[in-house]
């Protein structure tokens, strides 16, 4: 393993098993998993499990919702034949590299995360270690396959330039070039999926209102009810995307409509201008059941043979680990410890 090893594009995401995967999660995420994979790029996708316990997670529900991430990541259309795809735990050096990283990054990087401050809130002393220490464990994920490409939704953009810190701080302090500064990918319609009920803050598996989010199981009725109920505005659709700037609700759900129909924000206006919600909504509703539906059968299906989707997540750690491994040896090497076995 040279130093300035050769930066051939490859990329990296994770996603944590925490509770119900929701419509966020496969706009921003999942579903340009599939496109990577689909241009042909070496892609590496990852149940971070190790990362779902930095706050509390009852270990029997844990299992289930590592096996449930894995067969929506199948079901969206990930083949793990053509991409690697595990769970974090199972490639141990992963905890080895965020170690490493530990002893790099500043406490100080660590408390400025907005991810900590919201995790944490008021209780930042009586929080895990762990969740402090969360985004060095994340940079380690990203950094020991020397991934240069990473596609996440606008929310963790911040997680992402603390990884190139880090890695710029290593190469730094041990004088290489070895660890490539990952890009983030933020690209498209959908990048940032807001709540149902408050159109100023993001849609996420730990809201505690289900009637917040649109999870990748719900069936089509509650889905249908959830979008009934949206929180909108009395005014009806606009004729341009501007004129939704003032509108946080309203550009949510087009922005939703644009994205899984694959249609421009400007072609969903001109379809919608002048309707009231009360049309609107019932075709959005149509959209994302079109959507959804296939995935999430496709997942019951995948979760009835629970053994199979743990010899899919074991065969794809032994992939994942011959990647790791070289690199991890070389960054025990840099930092100067003594491996004789
Ligand atoms: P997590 O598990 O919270 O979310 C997984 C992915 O879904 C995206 N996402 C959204 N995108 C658009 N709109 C939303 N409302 C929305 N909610 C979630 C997230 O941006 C993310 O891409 N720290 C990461 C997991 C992680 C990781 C990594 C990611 C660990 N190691 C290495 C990339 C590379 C997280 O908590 O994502």
């Amino acid at each position: 393993m040279s130093d300035a090893a050769p930066r051939t594009p490859r990329v990296f995401s994770g996603i944590q098993p925490s509770g119900n995967l929701t419509l966020g999660n496969y706009l921003g995420a999942l579903r340009r998993f599939v496109e990577s994979q689909e241009r042909g790029v070496d892609s590496v996708y990852c149940v971070v499990d190790m990362h779902a316990i930095t706050v509390w997670q009852e270990p029997e529900k844990l299992r289930g919702t590592i096996r449930e991430l894995a067969a929506a990541f199948i079901a969206s259309g990930i083949d793990p034949e053509r991409s690697i795809l595990f769970n974090q735990s199972q490639v141990s050096g992963h905890a080895e590299l965020a170690w490493i990283f530990n002893c790099v990054a500043r406490i100080g990087w660590m408390y400025r995360m907005t991810q900590f401050k919201d995790k944490a809130g008021k209780n930042t002393e009586n929080s895990s270690l762990g969740l402090l220490a969360y985004p060095s464990l994340m940079a380690a994920d990203i950094l020991l396959y020397h991934a240069t490409h990473v596609p996440v939704g606008e929310d963790q953009k911040q997680h992402i330039e603390l990884t190139r810190d880090i890695a710029a701080k290593f190469n730094h302090d041990y004088g290489v070039d070895f660890f490539p500064m990952p890009e983030p990918v933020i690209e498209g319609t959908a990048t940032r999926v807001m709540s149902l009920r408050d159109g100023t803050k993001k849609m996420s598996k730990s809201d505690p209102s289900d009637q917040s989010r649109i999870n990748m199981t719900d069936d089509a009725d509650t889905i249908a009810a959830k979008i009934r109920k949206a929180r909108t505005d009395p005014e009806p659709l606009p004729e341009t995307w501007e004129g939704l700037a003032e509108r946080p609700e309203a550009r949510n759900l087009v922005n939703i409509y644009a994205a899984l129909s694959g249609e421009t924000r400007e072609a969903v206006m001109a379809q919608f201008a002048g309707k009231a919600f009360s049309v609107f909504k019932p075709a959005l509703a149509e959209v994302v059941v079109a959507r959804l539906a296939p995935i999430s059968g496709r997942m019951r299906d995948l979760l009835a043979d629970p053994a199979e989707i743990d010899r899919i997540l074991g065969r794809g750690a032994e992939r994942a680990a011959e990647i790791a491994d070289p690199i991890l040896a070389r960054a025990k090497e840099i930092v100067g410890f003594v491996q004789s076995r």
